[in-house]
């Protein structure tokens, strides 16, 4: 039998009733803080992410998916979203026209890492990106966006880890600094040796132990700010606090990317094990120049919806509750009148299924039982006679004869004084 690719999954219901709520949860938050979706292609250039996320970090080094195609011409499968959906806003000119633009999109990303408990080879990410803003208060607000996401999700602990990484001048001099403190230890790893020279603010991010021992004493970026960098952290960390969000300040965290400048951040999560960051972020106000476009900064961040799922509760507002119902018929007669039924209840919206097989009155009814069917609808002969079906509400049992022209009026409204029960459930504060 042939098997699924390692590190890819498939995803299968009813897990993937929780999928759809995450993604719906999101796109509702995004729509209150103006954002729009953009669908993009999985291939790109190569040339696009290895210049954007940068030639000596790991995902550009080791772990993209890249292919020659027919023409010669070098495709990568892409490895996350920032540097393509800067080349679609650049591409057809969305960054025209001043003020912010704010774009979300949704979809797979290829790492080829090795796979293990929250780490796969196609793994889903939920990103957001605004443009053309340099003030904090973007900074600000995108983080505040991933946390309302993550909070109506219900994500209990997090904490969210802050840095700043400056500008390029700031760049140059931590990484000269840095540099000269790398040159002198002993056992980095090989990857790191050669970092130090060529990029040495990517051994921050090496996940060697060694390293990361080595690096206890090494300078921190805040050290070389510049005032006007300085100035944006603080005003970022200032709005963060004026709205309650405990922050930590990390001044080692620099990203598995190259493009970050100033605002870093990731939000990690317990019971992950070594993947702990279900989000991360950060502004890259250079990139759209190092893509060959104008000056235009930019701030978002992805979530890992893998990830995030795995720490999620399993909480019933996510599961699926589609109010149900079952139709049960016994004959060909009965089967064809349940068949058109059938098609009337979708068209009012109500979430119907029934036997085609000729199955015994028994397996319908275990069948209803296993798809959670909130009533089921039983027409026999007898039925068809009295032109009224028997319609059993399986949460109570009773069960009542109603004529087939007032059966979908019926269902609506039980439908309805369901929806308005839950509503009131969901309405009730959560106990403290
Ligand atoms: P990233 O930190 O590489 O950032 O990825 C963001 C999130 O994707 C991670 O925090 C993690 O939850 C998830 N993730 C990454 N790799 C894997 C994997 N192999 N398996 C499962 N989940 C994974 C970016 O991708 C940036 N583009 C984020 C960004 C958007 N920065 C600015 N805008």
């Amino acid at each position: 039998m042939i098997k699924a690719i390692r590190g890819m999954r498939d995803l299968l219901p009813p897990e993937t009733a929780r999928w759809q709520w995450v993604e719906q949860v999101a796109r509702e938050v995004f729509v209150l803080y103006g954002y729009r979706e953009i669908r993009l292609p999985l291939l790109e250039r190569t040339e696009l992410f290895a210049r954007s996320i940068g030639a000596d970090t790991d995902i550009v080094g080791k772990e993209m998916y890249s292919f020659t195609d027919r023409k010669g011409e070098s495709l990568t499968l892409r490895p996350e979203a920032t540097a393509s959906v800067l080349r679609a806003v650049l591409e057809n000119g969305l960054d025209k026209g001043g003020g912010v633009k704010k774009l979300y999109t949704l979809g797979p990303m290829f790492r080829y890492e090795r796979p293990q408990k929250g780490r796969y080879r196609q793994f889903y990410q939920i990103n957001c990106e605004a443009y053309g803003v340099e003030a904090p208060e973007l900074d600000a607000e995108v983080i505040l966006l991933l946390l309302n996401i993550l909070k109506r999700l219900q994500l209990g602990e997090m904490r969210l880890l802050i840095n700043s990484l400056g500008c390029p001048e700031c760049q140059v001099k931590f990484k000269a600094a840095l540099g000269l403190f790398l040159i002198s230890r002993e056992g980095l790893c090989e990857d790191c040796q050669r970092r130090r020279t060529t990029n040495p603010l990517r051994v921050l991010d090496c996940k060697s132990v060694h390293c990361k021992e080595i690096l206890k004493d090494a300078p921190v970026i805040r050290d070389y700010l510049c005032a006007d960098c300085a100035a944006h952290f603080a005003r970022v960390l200032e709005l963060l606090s004026r709205f309650g969000v405990a922050y930590e300040e990390q001044p080692r965290l620099v990203r598995g990317l190259d493009y970050y400048t100033r605002t870093a951040f990731e939000v990690v999560a317990p019971g992950l094990g070594a993947q702990d960051a279900v989000a991360g972020g950060g502004r890259y106000n250079g990139l759209s120049q190092e893509l060959g476009g104008p000056v235009l900064p930019a701030v978002g961040f992805a979530i890992g919806e893998d990830r995030l799922l795995e720490v999620l509760p399993r909480d019933p507002l996510c599961q699926d509750r589609e109010f149900k119902v079952f139709l049960a018929a016994l004959g060909g007669a009965a089967r064809d009148r349940a068949f058109a039924l059938l098609q009337e209840l979708r068209q009012h919206d109500i979430a119907a299924e029934m036997d085609l097989e000729g199955r015994s009155l028994k397996a319908q009814m275990s069948v209803a039982d296993r798809l959670r069917a909130d009533c089921v609808i039983i027409i026999g002969e007898k039925e068809l006679t009295d032109n009224k079906a028997q319609v059993r509400d399986m949460t109570d049992a009773h069960q009542q004869s109603i004529s087939f022209a007032g059966i979908v009026d019926h269902l609506v409204m039980v439908k309805e004084r369901r929806a308005n029960v839950e509503e009131i459930l969901n309405q009730t504060p959560a106990p403290r």
